[in-house]
């Protein structure tokens, strides 16, 4: 990969029309159909230092501006995957995406920006695995970034460094763990501490919703009955575990008055407790992913152990096969929020780990190349969503709910360039043998999808065009977030007055009569 990285570099320095941009550099994008999650519009894009400058028809710009031609195509914010782990160290190896593969992946597929989690091990200060994270992700990301952080375990001292991690380092959404028992699971008390701290400090709560104890039970009971391979993974945590976890995290969120982000609902009963939850008024984001959307668990049973082994992840992919289809109801409609991947990619080898016992198996799927283009076929082509909403689903709510719009998930003046010439009409066939992940498989593998990115400009750089990539390690920035962002608080600050109100003791005389002698 090196070695092809510095010949592209040096084909760049010597080519008379350099593909890529400094930031520096001006940009134009000529006459596309500009698509907001609020509305459309013909208009050209200019960009110079990075950020959007100007959108208006037929503009006039500077001579030596890069001209790029999006007639007859869309052109969108660029992707935001709000839930991924690169070369996250998990259950005895690491996932071969790092910052620099999983990121060129990215931008090759319209995605422009990823939100990943630092997850200290238990007992390491939050602080530590921060640092740990950034030390790993600034000098290889091809785009921009940011850090949730894991909640892995309780002290005091935690509750102290999430401060520290929201005042100082621009962290502003914590992710808590209801499963992976003895490892990352914290309690219901713990789970309750930690949620009253980020209500506090103006974060958002993100779940893992599976009760863990019972996955436990789960994975004892199918190796006794003789299910070591991939099969069991699925068979040993259904979906009544995912859902009744999903509603236990609603309730301690609603008691600390928290807003909370379901990642990863993966099956119909999980999304029927957010939905639930969201009609019922509390402030609660369902997150779908391109894998939940685009397949489902029935890959388990693949008669290749490798394959099956391949679409491994917690929550599984839930076996009954019309699961895609309702999650993508479920996203159109708004009763799931938006989209990520849980990029978390394992090679064959890795996933070899739980040969003989599927509760082995490092979890993890890839998605980060592809989503865009399976919420388009899925979604778009299919007639659930329009496009507006695919640019929602897949950008701007991202931005919004994690608090860094409108620097980033819409095209307007003084916005990040961060943009996709994307052609809606062009074809591709998903494969590992063609992808720009570091893993050996591909879950969508053969998948014939509409939707395909022609330009990536990450930064006002030109990083991916006509099929090459033109990145550079490190160029993309950590993107600090602040908290108590209004997309979230303005309601949470409404309800707690509304709740403040509601909480108020009854003025009456003090009772005067006998009172029994206490046994
Ligand atoms: O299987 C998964 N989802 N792997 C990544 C870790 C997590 O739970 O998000
Ligand atoms: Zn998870
Ligand atoms: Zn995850
Ligand atoms: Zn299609």
């Amino acid at each position: 990969d090196s070695v092809k990285e510095r010949k592209t570099k040096l084909r760049r320095r010597s080519s008379p029309i350099t593909p890529s941009m400094e930031p520096g550099n001006r940009l134009l994008i000529r006459g596309g159909r500009v698509v907001n999650a609020d509305y459309s519009r013909t208009a050209d894009v200019f960009v110079e230092d990075g950020v959007i400058r100007n959108v208006a028809p037929s503009l006039d710009v500077p001579e030596g501006t890069r001209v790029l031609d999006a007639r007859g195509k869309l052109v969108i914010p660029g992707g935001i995957d709000p839930h991924t782990h690169m070369q996250i160290p998990f259950m005895g190896t690491r996932s071969i995406d790092d910052f620099y593969s999983g990121t060129r992946a990215a931008v090759a597929g319209g995605t422009t920006m990823i939100l990943d989690f630092a997850l200290p091990f238990n007992g390491e200060s939050l602080l530590e695995a921060y640092r740990r994270w950034r030390g790993w992700a600034d000098p290889k990301v091809c785009c921009d970034y940011s850090l949730h952080v894991g909640l892995t375990w309780w002290s005091s001292q935690v509750c102290e460094e999430m401060a520290e991690l929201t005042k100082n380092h621009g962290v502003n959404s914590f992710k808590i763990f209801m499963a992976y028992k003895d490892f990352y699971m914290l309690r219901d008390s713990e789970m309750c501490a930690a949620v009253r701290q980020c209500k506090a400090l103006g974060g958002l709560v993100m779940v893992h919703a599976e009760n863990g104890d019972m996955v436990s039970e789960g994975v004892k009971e199918v190796l006794a009955c003789g299910v070591t391979g991939p099969e069991g993974h699925t068979l040993s945590r259904p979906a009544e575990l995912e859902a009744e976890a999903t509603g236990r995290a609603v309730a301690i969120a609603n008691q600390a008055g928290c807003p909370l982000y379901v990642v990863h609902v993966m099956s119909h009963e999980a999304a029927d407790v957010v939905t639930a939850a969201r009609n019922n008024g509390h402030i609660v984001f369902g997150e779908a992913l391109a894998a939940g959307l685009g397949v489902d668990g029935t890959h388990c049973w693949n008669k290749d152990w490798r394959h099956a082994a391949a679409y491994v992840m917690s929550p599984p992919l839930r076996p009954d096969p019309r699961t895609p289809a309702r999650l993508m109801d479920l996203l159109a409609n708004d009763d799931l929020s938006l989209t990520a991947t849980d990029n978390c990619t394992f090679t064959g080898e890795q996933k070899a780990l739980g040969k003989d016992d599927f509760s082995k198996i490092p979890n993890g799927v890839n998605g980060l190349e592809d989503r865009l283009s399976i919420v388009w076929e899925k979604g778009v082509c299919s007639g659930k969503m329009d496009e507006n909403r695919f640019v929602a689903v897949t950008s701007t709510t991202a931005a919004k709910i994690f608090n860094f719009y409108p620097r980033k998930g819409v095209i307007a003046v003084g916005s990040d360039a961060d943009i996709v010439i994307w052609d809606p009409q062009m074809t591709r066939t998903i494969s590992a043998k063609t992808h720009h992940h570091a893993v050996d498989f591909n879950i969508f593998e053969g998948m014939e999808c509409h939707g395909v990115p022609l330009v990536t400009v990450a930064g006002g750089r030109v990083v991916y065009e006509n099929g090459q990539l033109f990145v550079q390690p490190g160029a993309g920035k950590y993107i600090p977030r602040t908290c108590f962002g209004d997309f979230i608080y303005q309601r949470v600050r409404q309800m707690d007055i509304v709740r403040a109100n509601q909480q108020v003791g009854v003025c009456r005389q003090p009772y005067s009569g006998p009172v029994v002698p206490v046994l």
